[in-house]
């Protein structure tokens, strides 16, 4: 604990003076009741801008970029070249579905990356409950308390709507509450030309995503995630067995954690290494097989 205190401090401290301030709000605002957060948020709600800051937990995860605004902005060049990759249709109505939205940072990604395309009539159909699908026994972290508490009272799905709106892709971005293994089957196979998990990452609902979302794809198209920050050949099977209750256990041979649940489904799926970048992994549809996908440099 202390020594990945210190750790994290040296590297926010390499970062500057902004990067500092960011990761003792980041430490803290939890144990605070997110009084920062929240007042930056009513901030930002007042501007008309959108908010993917701590309250709520608007920006877990990557999309957080909390003390590490790089790690995010190479994140989003990535999307935005897997967008350019598998929707730059001729008609202009490319067609993406997300599981999983949270407060709509990928969501907006998307449909920001549809625009520059030139995907006039193209969509992004976000699949999402906004309820509670944490286990907070087995999951300890501040990030997932703060998750839980934004699901009462719906205000991260009214969150959603804010950024998605403010960010001025309301038209272009459909949401469609519910769950994944509810909705994805109301969706006709091969209609969308990029699939995106990121909803519920426990080993048997990536899954059933994998599934349901797999057979959405277009030929030519991509099915793709996130949070898979390690592969299943990096790590030792029976270890990764024994933590699959956990969503984010830490493994010690590679000395990190992971999503334990993406990495054992995402194998089975696809039966091999996939392409990947810091996390963020996808496949192209090749007729009845999935081939690796080669981004193009920045
Ligand atoms: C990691 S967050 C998504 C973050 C978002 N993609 C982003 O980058 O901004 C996971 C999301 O999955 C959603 N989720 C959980 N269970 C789900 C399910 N069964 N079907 C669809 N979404 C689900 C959660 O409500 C949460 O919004």
């Amino acid at each position: 604990m202390f020594s990945s205190l210190v750790k994290n401090l040296k590297s926010a401290r390499e970062k500057g003076f902004r990067a500092c301030v960011r990761f003792g709000v980041e430490k803290f605002d939890p144990y605070l009741n997110y009084p920062i957060g929240r007042l930056e948020f009513l901030l930002q709600v007042a501007r008309n801008e959108p908010y993917f800051g701590h309250f709520c937990a608007a920006g877990q995860g990557v999309a957080a970029g909390v003390h590490n605004q790089l790690r995010k902005q190479i994140r989003e060049a990535n999307m935005r070249r897997l967008v350019f990759q598998g929707c730059s249709l001729p008609a202009g109505n490319a067609r993406i579905v997300e599981v999983g939205s949270w407060a709509g940072w990928s969501a907006i990604v998307w449909a920001k990356a549809l625009v520059d395309c030139q995907q006039k009539t193209g969509e992004v159909v976000c699949v999402d409950p906004w309820v509670n699908y944490l286990d907070l026994t087995a999951n300890h972290t501040p990030v997932y308390r703060a998750m839980a508490a934004a699901t009462k009272r719906d205000a991260i799905v009214r969150l959603f709507y804010h950024n998605v709106r403010a960010a001025g892709h309301a038209a272009t971005v459909h949401p469609f509450r519910g769950s994944s293994d509810r909705c994805l089957p109301l969706l006709r196979d091969t209609t969308f030309h990029l699939a995106f998990i990121d909803g519920d990452h426990s080993y048997e609902a990536v899954k059933r995503d994998l599934q349901n979302a797999g057979r959405l794809v277009a030929e030519g198209g991509l099915l793709c995630g996130d949070d898979l920050e390690l592969q299943f050949e990096d790590l030792d099977e029976a270890k990764l067995r024994e933590n699959l209750h956990c969503d984010y256990p830490f493994d010690p041979k590679t000395n990190q954690h992971y999503h334990v649940g993406v990495t054992l489904a995402v194998w089975e799926y696809f039966g091999r290494r996939v392409s990947a970048w810091d996390g963020l992994w996808a496949m192209r549809k090749v007729g009845n097989s999935w081939q690796p996908v080669n981004l193009p440099p920045a």
